[in-house]
């Protein structure tokens, strides 16, 4: 089966660089990008944010000797290499994916600016590409492997069998940069009211039985209860039907699942139209959508597109390209998630009902070719601006953003109220706060190059659960606080680089 026809939607992989073709024929000459050289590791004098980088690159220092390339280079090749220069800067080789890299747990107490932790592994040995945890209030742990289903993992770490009965999962893919298939099991989350009625909730997307061509598949959420090991009194919760198969593979599927408190229940769908672009701007397409349904699945009256002739009645936001991360804050009532971007771009967004987030557009990265991210010349779409929503945190380079928390344990005081965001490429775990206007105030990385961070969740007992990718294996990691004068004094700390900054007037 061809799974991947789309990928080259997604990714180019070809063996050259486009941004790193620029820089070789423009800057090479006067800047090195070896280590010790300053360009790279050490503080920019005229600014480090890609916005910063791109103006020094435009206007030169004629004095200093640089000519400003503003006349002889088009915007979106300087802002290619501002994003290349960068992603240099965080060592983020573009085409690093640390699939493989050596996974290595820090040892002893790691102090971070407002607490100190130490981190072990709850389990090792699961499939290389687990996709969600859900703790569970008696200290077990439900754990997805997305081309396997679903298991349990015990507080001792041993894991269960595979729970039988749950939607069925595919395991044959194709391995292009990364490993694209259809028919993968994704987020697993509870009901809010778990303990009385014992809903578990199951995103996944259902791959077409007898398309012998080209595989397709297309999201849809259930949930059923687990008794003595089997899945049970299974309900359709959200099922937009056959017509809506992709042939687009599930890596950009989104697939994340949360509730509010009012009852409401919101999922992610990312680019699963014939295409990366195909019915993400179309409201009659479930494509590159946050929808949002009752806990049961009936539609809410009050959805924004409910009176739109033709669109597809659960459609809360709009514009989405692969939305890996879902979240309610319980604190302020809002809805956030976190996006991927192409190279650059990835987002962090505040979720307003009827909002156009904008893919594909337009994006603040650009296309894997260094092209500007306006898909809406070919879909003869014209728009304002001013009508597509801005992240709130805007993450160029990418570090390839994966899911969040908005942490509000017991075990961490401080980081109440604050995000906690994963990364893939990147291989770090971030702190990002906001301000009560929903606006960007600070981040902290505090893990860094440790995995790729699929999935983040809290405990009932406070402590933050990681789930990383390995290809040696996914494991289960586990934050938990240590008194600060426990902590002994051996520079373990992650760095401290406060690297993504607001976006003036973005929300
Ligand atoms: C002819 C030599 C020359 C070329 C070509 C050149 N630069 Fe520069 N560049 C300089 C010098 C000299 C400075 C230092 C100016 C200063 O620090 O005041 C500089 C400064 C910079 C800075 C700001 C550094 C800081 O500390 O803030 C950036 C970013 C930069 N260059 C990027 C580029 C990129 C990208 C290219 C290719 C498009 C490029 N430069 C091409 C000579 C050059």
């Amino acid at each position: 089966m061809i799974a991947g026809l789309a990928y080259v939607f997604l990714f180019s992989d070809g063996p050259s660089d486009p941004f790193e073709e620029t820089f070789a024929q423009h800057c090479i000459g006067c800047h090195s990008l070896d280590t010790g050289s300053g360009f790279v590791d050490a503080p920019l004098t005229h600014g480090d944010s890609v916005a910063a980088i791109s103006k020094s690159i435009a206007h030169g220092f004629p004095q200093q000797g640089m000519p400003g390339f503003a006349e002889t280079l088009a915007p979106e090749d300087i802002r290619a290499l501002a994003i290349y220069v960068a992603e240099r800067r965080v060592d983020r080789l573009f085409t690093d994916f640390r699939v493989d890299a050596p996974l290595t747990i820090p040892e002893g107490v790691l102090s971070t600016a407002q607490h100190t932790f130490k981190l072990d592994v709850v389990t090792a040995g699961l499939d290389p590409l687990p996709f969600s945890i859900q703790p569970l209030p008696d200290g077990r742990i439900l754990v997805t492997e997305k081309m396997r289903g679903l298991r349990i993992v015990e507080p001792d770490g041993s894991v269960s069998d595979l729970v039988s009965g749950t939607p069925r999962v595919y395991d044959d893919y194709i391995e292009a940069v990364l490993v694209w298939g259809h028919g993968w099991l994704l987020d697993v989350a509870l009901h809010p009211d778990y303990a009385r009625n014992g809903w578990i909730y199951l995103h996944h997307t259902r791959r077409c039985e007898d398309c012998w061509i080209v595989a397709r598949s297309y999201n849809r959420v259930v949930r059923g209860r687990i008794r003595d090991g089997h899945w049970v009194d299974e309900e359709v919760v959200w099922d937009p039907g056959p017509e809506f198969h992709s042939i687009v593979p599930d890596i950009g599927a989104g697939g994340r699942l949360a509730f509010d408190d009012q009852g409401y229940l919101y999922i992610s769908v990312g680019i699963k139209g014939s295409s990366n672009f195909d019915g993400v701007q179309n409201l009659e397409k479930p494509w590159g959508k946050i929808h949002r349904v009752w806990a049961d699945g009936r539609v809410p009256t009050d959805n924004p597109f409910v009176g739109t002739p033709g669109a597809y009645p659960t459609i809360w936001t709009f514009g989405h390209r692969s939305p890996q991360g879902l979240e309610f804050n319980h604190r302020t009532q809002k809805l956030w998630s976190t996006e991927m971007g192409p190279r650059g771009g990835d987002e962090i967004n505040l979720l307003l009902p009827g909002r156009n987030y904008g893919w594909p557009l337009y994006s603040m990265g650009l296309n894997y070719d260094g092209e500007p991210v306006n898909y809406g010349e070919w879909l003869d779409i014209t728009f304002d601006l001013n009508d597509i929503e801005q992240p709130v945190v805007d993450l160029t380079p990418a570090p390839a953003v994966s899911s969040f928390v908005f942490y509000e344990g017991d075990a961490f005081p401080r980081w109440r109220g604050q995000a906690l965001v994963g990364s893939l490429k990147a291989s770090e775990l971030y702190r990002v706060v906001f301000d009560e206007q929903d606006r960007f105030v600070s981040s902290e990385v505090l893990l860094s190059k440790l995995a790729r961070i699929r999935d983040i969740e809290v405990g009932f007992d406070g402590a933050v659960y990681l789930l990383v990718e390995h290809a040696e294996g996914g494991q289960i990691l586990r934050l938990s606080p240590v008194a600060p004068e426990q902590a002994d004094t051996r520079p373990v700390a992650a760095p401290q680089s406060p690297r993504y900054s607001a976006l003036p007037g973005a929300r």
